[in-house]
């Protein structure tokens, strides 16, 4: 973990926003490779080694979208991020780490392999019933969520859990996944605090009990920000999205430079619906973490 500015900030604002909030970005900038490539890397390929049923499945069907996603993906790395990877016909090599693919091995599961060479998550929506559902993933670190109980699911069931999501966010998200033609990448930010910097987690919405080993003393090492920097794109033959998810997780104490962005992020936090709030499992350290961002706020650095 870098205790660096983070690069992303979307709570800095001062308000809980929920929107849509897509922009569009170069195409070229799709993937992102930062100085925890390696240690992301290995991380992926422990979770394959030790749990491969949790982090890929795929639905009969999706082959010609799996495959179409790791060509755009070679491809991208070649034009964009030379050396990451070396490829041919045979084989893929991952410079930092020096793992090596046979591609074959690979031909009943493409975006496995897909998912192995990048930081980012991927997740394959494919049309249907006039919204999109889960066709396959490449699911290593998701946050507070398990790929058995969401592929095959349309957008609606998928984010069930999530407090408004239907209401305000189902239809508008269906229509921008509709306009999304090919050579056109857009991303989003999605951000959380958490006493948890373990990437793969699984489980863990609705937390209640105080914790109280984290204080406001101590906060700044023990509570973690936690964002998803998600992509999207159209892959043209099979007519599937990507949904890229690359998660990035700061100390919270990297924040203690920075008395503009702690005010942000204690605004956002004081506007944020309790039902938000509850959904992310802030109640265990609400207080310590607010005054944590009191003092972080008002501090004369920066
Ligand atoms: C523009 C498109 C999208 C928007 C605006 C959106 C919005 C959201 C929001 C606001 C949350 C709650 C996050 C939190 O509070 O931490 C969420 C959670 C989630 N999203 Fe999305 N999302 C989008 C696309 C997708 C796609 C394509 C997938 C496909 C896998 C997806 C899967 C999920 C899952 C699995 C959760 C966690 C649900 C749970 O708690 O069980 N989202 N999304």
């Amino acid at each position: 973990m870098s205790s660096d500015t983070p690069r992303y900030t979307p709570y800095d604002k001062g308000r809980f926003q929920f929107t849509l909030g897509i922009r569009a970005i170069d195409p070229a900038e799709w993937i992102e490779v930062d100085g925890h490539y390696a240690a992301h890397l290995a991380e992926k390929r422990r979770l394959f080694a030790e749990c491969p049923a949790e982090v890929f499945d795929a639905i009969d069907g999706s082959l010609s979208a799996q495959t179409e996603c790791l060509e755009l993906l070679l491809d991208n790395l070649a034009r964009n991020l030379p050396g990451t990877v070396e490829q041919d016909d045979r084989t893929v090599r991952v410079d930092q780490t020096g793992d090596h693919y046979d591609r074959e091995a690979f031909a009943a599961r493409p975006l496995d392999l897909a998912g192995r060479l990048v930081q980012e998550d991927l997740c394959l929506m494919a049309p249907h019933g006039g919204t999109y559902r889960l066709i396959a993933a490449s699911l290593c670190f998701p946050s507070r969520w398990r790929l058995s109980d969401k592929l095959g699911q349309p957008m609606t069931a998928i984010h069930q859990p999530v407090p408004g999501f239907n209401d305000k966010l189902a239809r508008p998200v269906d229509r921008f996944f509709d306009r999304i033609g090919a050579e056109q990448v857009y991303m989003r930010l999605n951000w959380s605090v958490m006493d948890d910097p373990t990437l793969f987690q699984p489980t863990g919405h609705g937390q209640s009990g105080i914790n109280d080993a984290i204080t406001a003393a101590n906060a700044g090492d023990l509570l973690w920000l936690r964002v998803e920097r998600q992509t999207f794109r159209r892959l043209p033959k099979s007519n599937a999205l990507v949904f890229g998810i690359k998660t990035i997780v700061d100390p919270l104490s990297s924040l203690a430079d920075r008395p503009d962005v702690a005010r942000g992020l204690h605004g956002a936090i004081a506007d944020m619906p309790v039902d938000t709030q509850r959904y992310k499992s802030m109640a265990p350290f609400a207080d310590a973490l607010a005054g944590w961002l009191d003092r972080a706020a008002t501090s004369t650095s920066g």
